[in-house]
């Protein structure tokens, strides 16, 4: 037992893995470990094998004196550091979907509009090894992009890709979640809808408020119950604890959140 504690408080990482680099400023760096590899920056340069030999939590020094720590990365990290091409699901709203959703080990999710994979990644980690998720979108340089950011976090095995325009709809049925980021996601309902669990979850992202109304006529005459709109307000502070304050810029808007939960009509035999 002693020697496995041993083990977890020096934890190193290895070549090839991500790291975050955190500055004593405050600013953030994703890097894959690489053999001789160097990270240059502002601050000075830091070569691989220091951040190796020192740790996960430990500090290092840049060429300049400054200092950093060495910290494992995470989904909220992913999501805004991605390389992105599309507008993307921030992790405030991320948290809540997640939870919303209900996503658990094992779930089978939708996701129409991949993006860049902000969303998605966080539902693939989240599903876990027996999860999955089907993700479908249109344009091919997306999906690209997508996959290589999922590759890097190691989920590109538990996501299913579809370059697929949805007009026709999904070739999967049985759904447990459905996430719906689309710029006109209203004829889309219907499919989503045929191919849920009853019971099964839908969140449809909304960035403006006009779609709103349609998204909830449409999910109320289609079959889903407890309708709910929801807009994420974080308001996050600088913590420096002797000055502490709201910071000056804050993301004030990002998206409206429209959940149910898919019921059986009267009119319908199964
Ligand atoms: C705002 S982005 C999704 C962002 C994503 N949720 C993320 O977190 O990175 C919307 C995506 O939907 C895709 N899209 C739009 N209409 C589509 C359609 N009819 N079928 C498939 N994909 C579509 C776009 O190409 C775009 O990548």
């Amino acid at each position: 037992m002693k020697q496995r504690w041993m083990k977890l408080i020096n934890e190193k990482p290895n070549y090839s893995e991500w790291v975050k680099v955190y500055t004593e400023k405050g600013k953030i760096f994703i890097i894959k470990l690489q053999r001789g590899g160097i990270l240059q920056t502002h601050h000075g340069s830091l070569s691989h094998s220091d951040i190796i030999e020192a740790g996960y939590g430990k500090m290092v020094r840049f060429s300049s004196g400054s200092h950093a720590h060495i910290l494992r990365p995470g989904i909220d990290d992913n999501s805004m550091k991605i390389k992105r091409l599309t507008q993307i699901v921030y992790p405030k709203d991320i948290g809540f979907i997640l939870l919303k959703l209900d996503i658990k080990e094992g779930d089978y999710v939708l996701e129409a509009g991949l993006g860049s994979a902000s969303m998605c990644g966080a539902l693939s980690r989240y599903v876990g090894e027996s999860g999955k998720v089907y993700t479908y979108e249109k344009r091919e340089e997306f999906l690209k992009t997508s996959m290589s950011n999922l590759n890097k976090w190691n989920l590109l095995n538990r996501v299913v890709f579809h370059l697929q325009d949805v007009g026709e709809g999904f070739k999967e049925s049985d759904y447990d979640a459905a996430f719906i980021d689309l710029p006109y996601p209203v004829p889309q309902l219907k499919y989503v809808r045929e191919k849920l669990k009853f019971s099964g979850r839908l969140c449809v992202l909304c960035p403006t408020v006009n779609q709103c109304s349609q998204v909830i006529h449409e999910m109320n005459d289609l079959g889903f119950t407890q309708v709910e709109m929801w807009e994420s307000i974080f308001r996050p502070f600088k913590t420096n604890p002797d000055r502490i304050r709201p910071v000056d810029m804050i993301y004030a808007h990002t998206a409206y959140l429209i959940f149910g939960q898919k019921i059986s009509k009267e009119t319908e035999e199964n």
